[in-house]
């Protein structure tokens, strides 16, 4: 399956459309993590398209953060430094890397939020498992994971039988991880959850295979 990801991203054009309401219920969470944030903070974003779940909430929360976003696409990798430029977001760092790797993030982590939205919906079950597995390894004590899955999505890798936003669910529950919030709303497909990890940090390594898009 190939997509077209700058089409992908015209959908938030509407702001009634679906993937804009879940752009501000994301938007929303990670502002109140960054308001929440004791000191300073590494935030990492896997896939991060143009980076406009990120990039204006770190404009408007002003704190004390490190961004590294990680995005194959380098017309959306672009448009990403273009943002963080007018914002004036001179601590982002916007790198044109495959975010399947762990390679992507040395220097980045550990983070104490990472950012995986739109990624799940578009990788084999086998594959999420993987990466909520690894994530440990990316995060610090006490970090929080948001995360976005659609039920709704047209030629969807899963094999699960029913709402795949439960099995990533129950993946991270299997990891240790705890649940946050969980937003399911009941006229729409998108599901964003938000976990965090209570557990000591795992070694980081890089070279490790976390996903493929399909
Ligand atoms: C569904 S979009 C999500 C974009 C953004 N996270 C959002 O929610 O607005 C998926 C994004 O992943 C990017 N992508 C696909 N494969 C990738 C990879 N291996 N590494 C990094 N980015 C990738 C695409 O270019 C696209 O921007």
């Amino acid at each position: 399956m190939t997509h077209d990801w700058h089409a992908w991203h015209e959908e938030y054009a509407d702001p009634a459309s679906d993937l804009s309401r879940r752009l501000s219920v994301v938007r929303d969470r990670l502002g109140a993590l960054l308001g929440a944030a004791p000191g300073r903070v590494r935030l990492v974003s896997m896939c991060s398209g143009d980076g406009r779940d990120t990039l204006p909430v770190l404009a408007s929360t002003g704190g004390d953060v490190d961004a590294v976003l990680v995005e194959l696409d380098p017309d959306l990798a672009d448009a990403a430094r273009a943002t963080a430029r007018d914002l004036a977001l001179d601590r982002v760092e916007v790198r044109t890397a495959d975010a399947g790797t762990t390679s992507a993030y040395a220097g980045a982590v550990p983070a104490d939020v990472l950012m995986t939205c739109g990624v799940f919906g578009n990788v084999t079950d086998a594959d999420v498992a993987t990466t909520v597995a690894q994530l440990p390894a990316l995060l610090a004590t006490g970090a929080h994971v948001i995360w976005t899955r659609g039920c709704r999505v047209p030629q969807d890798p899963t094999d699960f039988d029913g709402d795949p936003s439960e099995l990533v669910r129950r993946l991270f529950a299997e990891a240790g991880f705890e649940e946050v919030d969980f937003v399911r709303p009941d006229d729409a497909g998108f599901r964003v959850g938000v976990h965090r990890w209570p557990g000591a940090g795992t070694p980081y390594q890089p070279g490790v295979r976390l996903f493929s898009f399909v």
